[in-house]
């Protein structure tokens, strides 16, 4: 019993000491004492007039009874004051057995102290639970932001995310001393900012969908639905994040990427008539005209509003996949080419961004951009460049002078794969946790001169996929984000880059109760799953619990030891803590997809690069339609040999999107390669279906005319075997 006894206080005393130094991002330097700070219902919160938002926002987590502003704010319990021989973001925190001093330079260095702080009580904090007393382990902790801008950027034009959910966003931000939120307020999808100058850029510009003349290229397709937010709305969100150290930098993106408010206000288009035969008949144009005068004082309007709502210095303008073939065919354009004496189409970008630079001066705001918009050559040096496309890029953007922000999507596109069979991007790889950990300018070869303008890190969220996953709730915001912006934290502010085993033991004994606390539906590695001799098991390396489902009952257990099992192909794991989860997997036989041979024929003509032949070899592989869908347009697979199988999944359109694809329709089986029977109706171009004998060809039938795409995607089945 006392030998037990003896090896649990032992263990916990390993367990604490861990807890105390588990901070993420980690401090630059840390000294651990020996002793406790008790906090108690009687322990007096003391705090400098100057950082009161900060002592605001710390009784939210930790329930002060006694607080007091004071100008020599030193007889506390708990202590907020300002110590100008720190750096402005950087902080002191002291714990002692006086008290818990927190000293910052200035208010984001108190404000980054008192998150470490947070982390170093009980996790029941984030959740607002958290009761006296407290304790906390004494410890001297002296630490700053290795940058100076440390970025997330939302798209909230894809997928709609109210205003309560983006302070909730900033919430978990701000746990990570992340202080800059980009925000990605209009794109093709959508116009999220009231304008009192042209209210119908949100009133209908925030909808897309039903009747709405935004056409939606990213499902939720019949429904109109979205939203905006008000300019009080905004300004609440300013100064929400304003008092969690957080400057919100808007985003404008023109003059591409503006097929939204163009479908309000086609007179911003470019003066020429669009060819809409292959796109139903919508014009789908996205691009500013850059020779319009009446286009500058549209964006003169946005800015004057814009430049009211937001503090930061800058406003982001935009700049990126700008469809400089709109601007080669329109006459105004080329006749504004021939009179600026521009080079050639970037340069017309140029003048675009010149313009809106010098309305943005006129409001006392800086212009900030994606790469490309550096390809023309003579952009004002002064504009900050984020460089989304890849690390060259954003090494050629610092080459050349230019204030950068490292985004390369190969690390920081957080719409990316975690891993394959997950849902998400690809087209910049797959960024897993580790892969992000391993960022490291010097790996990536950037040399002093490029590091000098290298002003910061920021990773991105576009989304796209976002709506077809439940985007009225967190969760696939939250698994795309944790721990992906735990580990970016760590980059962008620590001095030391740690290794992988050593940051992974920080997140899985701590950092994963902080996020459980805070309510953070986010993503743990997959189990491994074996299966040998009969017997399947499964195990994880994070501590999380592992639960599996038998599909064929839709039974979920609590997994507990290995399974004696004969059908492992109906079997998946997966692991959970708190609102975590790991991706669904299983044994080799889970997974296992069936090829068999297959002829593929279609109603709809093929583009030559793109054949069906293509899909006939399954895989990752599509073919393209010449010609987007009418309604009675069909995709026919016919197997070479009668089909058994116990589910197909059968889509068409973009592989990972919904998007290029029957917007309705039908899957119809044969089970004699003459006559069809209607199965399963299209949700987002594609159904499951279950055929309950063998089955020699499967169709998919347009009920009506695609999306207004150019094309539809045709991509191969799912076949799992029975
Ligand atoms: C971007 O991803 N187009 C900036
Ligand atoms: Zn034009």
């Amino acid at each position: 019993m006392r030998v037990k006894l003896q090896i649990s206080l032992l263990l916990l005393c390993v367990v604490q000491s861990i807890s105390a130094a588990n901070i993420i991002p980690q401090p630059t330097q840390y000294e651990k004492g020996d002793q406790k700070f008790v906090l108690t219902d009687k322990s007096m919160l003391l705090y400098d007039a100057k950082v009161r938002d900060v002592a605001m926002y710390l009784i939210d987590y930790i329930p002060f009874k006694h607080i007091l502003c004071s100008d020599k704010p030193m007889q506390g319990d708990v202590v907020l004051d300002i110590n100008r021989l720190l750096d402005k973001e950087g902080y002191r925190l002291t714990i002692d057995k006086h008290s818990i001093k927190v000293e910052g330079g200035g208010y984001g260095g108190v404000f980054n102290g008192v998150q470490t702080l947070l982390q170093l009580l009980p996790s029941e904090v984030y959740a607002h639970t958290a009761k006296f007393p407290m304790t906390v382990e004494h410890c001297r902790i002296t630490d700053k932001p290795k940058f100076a801008y440390r970025g997330m950027m939302l798209d909230v034009t894809r997928t709609w995310i109210e205003a309560p959910r983006v302070k909730r966003y900033i919430d978990l931000l701000a746990y990570h001393k992340i202080n800059k939120l980009h925000f990605h307020l209009s794109d093709d999808e959508g116009w999220r900012v009231e304008l009192k100058s042209h209210p119908e850029f949100a009133t209908i510009g925030g909808f897309r969908g039903g009747d709405s003349p935004v056409h939606p290229r990213y499902a939720k397709f019949d429904e109109r639905w979205g939203g905006y937010y008000t300019q009080n709305e905004l300004r609440d969100i300013v100064r929400y994040a304003a008092q969690r150290n957080i400057e919100v930098i808007p985003e404008i993106d023109m003059p591409g990427h503006s097929r939204g408010i163009c479908a309000i206000k086609p007179e911003i288009l470019c003066n020429f008539t669009p060819d809409t035969a292959r796109t139903n008949g919508l014009d789908i144009r996205n691009v500013w005209c850059a020779s319009k005068e009446s286009n500058y004082r549209i964006i003169e309007d946005i800015v004057a509003e814009l430049s009211k709502i937001f503090t930061s210095e800058y406003i982001h303008i935009g700049g990126d996949e700008v469809n400089m073939s709109q601007w080669r065919k329109c006459p105004d354009c080329q006749r504004l080419k021939r009179r600026h004496g521009l080079a050639n189409d970037a340069q017309i970008e140029d003048y675009f961004i010149a313009r809106t630079t010098e309305i943005l001066k006129k409001y006392g705001k800086k212009p900030a951009v994606w790469n490309e918009a550096i390809d023309g050559g003579t952009l004002d040096k002064t504009t900050r460049v984020h460089g989304w496309k890849g690390i060259k890029h954003c090494k050629e953007s610092a080459e050349r002078g230019y204030p950068t922000i490292v985004m390369a999507g190969e690390y920081f596109y957080f719409d990316m794969k975690h891993s394959m069979g997950e849902e998400g991007h690809t087209w910049a790889g797959i960024v897993s946790p580790k892969k992000v950990h391993s960022f490291n300018f010097e790996k990536c070869g950037f040399t002093p001169a490029q590091l000098e303008n290298i002003i910061g890190i920021e990773a991105t969220f576009f989304s796209e996929i976002y709506i077809a996953n439940h985007p009225e709730k967190d969760d696939y915001l939250d698994y795309m984000h944790y721990p992906r912006v735990s580990i970016l934290s760590e980059l962008m502010w620590s001095k030391e880059q740690s290794g992988w085993d050593e940051f992974a033991s920080r997140l899985y004994a701590s950092h994963y109760h902080r996020m459980r606390s805070m309510g953070v539906a986010f993503r743990l590695p997959r189990p491994v799953v074996k299966y040998a001799n009969g017997e399947l098991s499964a195990s994880t390396i994070d501590g999380s619990e592992l639960y599996y489902t038998d599909e064929r009952t839709g039974r979920t257990s609590k997994y507990k030891r290995s399974l004696r099992c004969d059908a492992p192909q109906y079997i998946c794991f997966e692991s959970r803590f708190g609102k975590a989860r790991s991706p669904k997997t299983g044994s080799a036989a889970y997974h296992k997809l069936l090829e068999p041979t297959v002829t593929i024929t279609s109603s709809l003509p093929c583009q030559e690069r793109s054949p069906l032949t293509n899909v006939e070899k399954y895989g990752n592989r599509i073919a393209r339609t010449a010609r987007p869908a009418k309604r009675g347009d069909w995709i026919e697979y016919r197997f070479a040999e009668p089909l058994m199988c116990r589910e197909i999944l059968a889509r068409t359109g973009h592989i990972h999107l919904r998007r290029c694809h029957f917007m309705k329709g039908r899957v119809e089986l044969s089970y004699d390669g003459v006559a069809f029977e209607r199965v399963a109706d299209l949700v987002d171009g594609g159904a499951v279906v279950k055929p309950q004998k063998s089955i020699v060809a499967l169709r998919i039938v347009a009920d009506s005319r695609s999306d207004a795409e150019p094309d539809v995607v045709i991509q191969p089945l799912q076949i799992r075997p029975l």
